[in-house]
């Protein structure tokens, strides 16, 4: 057999050499014998260092005591690409890790992890694709706060003021007309000061927008979808999940209904475990993982005071809540879905534009438009792939659910 990889684990005593060598597919053991191969691929297989890539052939043998129960013992031997000193070993700092994190991805842990978000993706596309809602590619340069300015990443776009997205909803709700039922996966930005292990300044939003459906229509979808990829991922990354340390049996139980509490009922549930909460306060960490307690399954958290929920969500008859739910994972993962029906109300969204500081409005003109050309009741929601798979994989930070992870103080390698 020929196998062609990288030195995971390498060692010679006397005449003999132990490689043990990864590829995508996983690691083997194999032994290079003085005498059997020829002597300048020895002494080439006794000096190799760590993720050098090597081709060897050789015959495979059934032992138990290597990892993996086989043993490759190598007839002929060639270094490929030189493996100098490997500047990660055992033990490392958090930063370094990050600083080598494009020689990191080759670890184990991340391997698995990456193998897990293609998974992810693939059963987000698969429920989308049997459920009639179309796939688009709206663009990420924008003239349109979406989210409100104080997480914009401004530049000059050829003298003109743009922004890089927060989200594709308002583009959706365009394509929505057109197409029906709308989906995206994009790249969000979002100049996030926050060092939380929940932000990044760029993430992978996944983005859907329905026409003729409520806010209950709404979650109805998210859990189907997400209850979806639970089971897709303990199908199909089973493996990966174990390693990872998440039960896929776990991930087995996420099944439609989740469970749908007013804003209302978690201030209570949240007073009653000594939170000091106030009407109109916003949720942080400690609170989601509070209110989390003993929940398996997402929660929805509907109908917030609308003054701290964006100025595209529709109202309810009180004028006081946002027809809207945030879903809020299991295990302290916090909020994965922020959605909502939205607003008809072209002279609604203008106030509340305002009273969050635009002074100009001109540039949601052509949004306005969507609503005096044949507007009817929809809805949509954004997901957060990396929250979403933080929480699928348990990872501590999610920064471990993306490859080249973009923070406050990072945007290096
Ligand atoms: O709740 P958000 O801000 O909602 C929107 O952007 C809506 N326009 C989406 C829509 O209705 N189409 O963001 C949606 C989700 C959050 O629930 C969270 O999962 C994720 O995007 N998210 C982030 N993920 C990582 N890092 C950040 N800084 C994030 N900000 C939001
Ligand atoms: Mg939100």
């Amino acid at each position: 057999m020929a196998l062609r990889g990288w030195v995971y684990r390498h060692r010679s005593s006397g005449g003999i050499v132990f490689l043990q060598l990864r590829d995508a597919t996983g690691v083997v053991q194999c032994t290079l014998k003085k005498g059997v191969v020829p002597e300048d691929a020895f002494e080439a297989a006794k000096g190799l260092g760590l993720e050098a890539s090597v081709q060897l052939e050789g015959t495979a043998h059934k032992d138990p005591r290597a990892p993996g129960g086989w043993e490759v013992r190598a007839s002929s031997f060639r270094r490929v690409g030189g493996g100098g000193d490997f500047p990660i070993t055992e033990y490392q700092s958090t930063e370094l890790l990050l600083d080598k994190r494009h020689l990191w991805l080759r670890s184990r842990k991340l391997t698995n992890m990456m193998r897990v978000r293609a998974v992810t993706l693939r059963g987000f596309r698969e429920w989308f694709d049997q459920n009639g809602f179309w796939e688009t590619t709206p663009s990420v340069i924008t003239t349109n706060a979406c989210e409100g300015g104080s997480t914009l990443f401004e530049f000059d776009y050829f003298g003109q003021k743009a922004f890089l997205s927060q989200s594709s909803q308002m583009y959706l709700e365009a394509l929505m007309f057109s197409l029906g039922n709308v989906w995206c996966l994009t790249p969000s930005f979002r100049a996030e000061k926050s060092r939380t292990t929940k932000h990044l300044t760029e993430f992978q939003h996944l983005e859907a927008e329905e026409p003729w459906v409520d806010y209950q229509g709404n979650m109805d979808i998210q859990e189907q979808l997400v209850s979806h990829v639970a089971q897709y991922v303990a199908t199909h990354a089973e493996a990966e999940l174990v390693e990872l340390g998440r039960d896929p049996a776990a991930l087995k139980a996420i099944q439609a209904p989740f469970k749908r509490i007013t804003y209302e009922d978690a201030l209570d549930i949240l007073r009653k475990k000594g939170f000091e909460m106030n009407y109109g306060d916003d949720f942080g960490q400690p609170h989601e993982r509070a209110l989390m307690e003993g929940e398996a399954k997402p929660m929805f958290v509907t109908l917030w005071p609308q003054e701290i929920k964006a100025f595209y969500m529709a109202l309810d008859d009180s004028g006081k809540h946002a027809l809207c739910a945030d879903l809020i994972a299991p295990e302290g993962y916090g909020e994965i879905i922020g959605g909502s029906q939205r607003s008809e109300d072209i002279e609604s969204m203008k106030q509340r534009l305002t009273r969050e500081g635009n002074a100009d409005l001109a540039p949601y003109e052509w949004y306005f438009d969507l609503r005096r050309h044949g507007s009817v009741p929809h809805s949509g929601f954004g997901l957060g792939t990396e929250r979403v798979l933080a929480w699928l994989t348990k990872a501590e930070h999610i920064r471990d659910a993306t490859p080249f992870p973009r923070t406050i103080n990072r945007a290096y390698p």
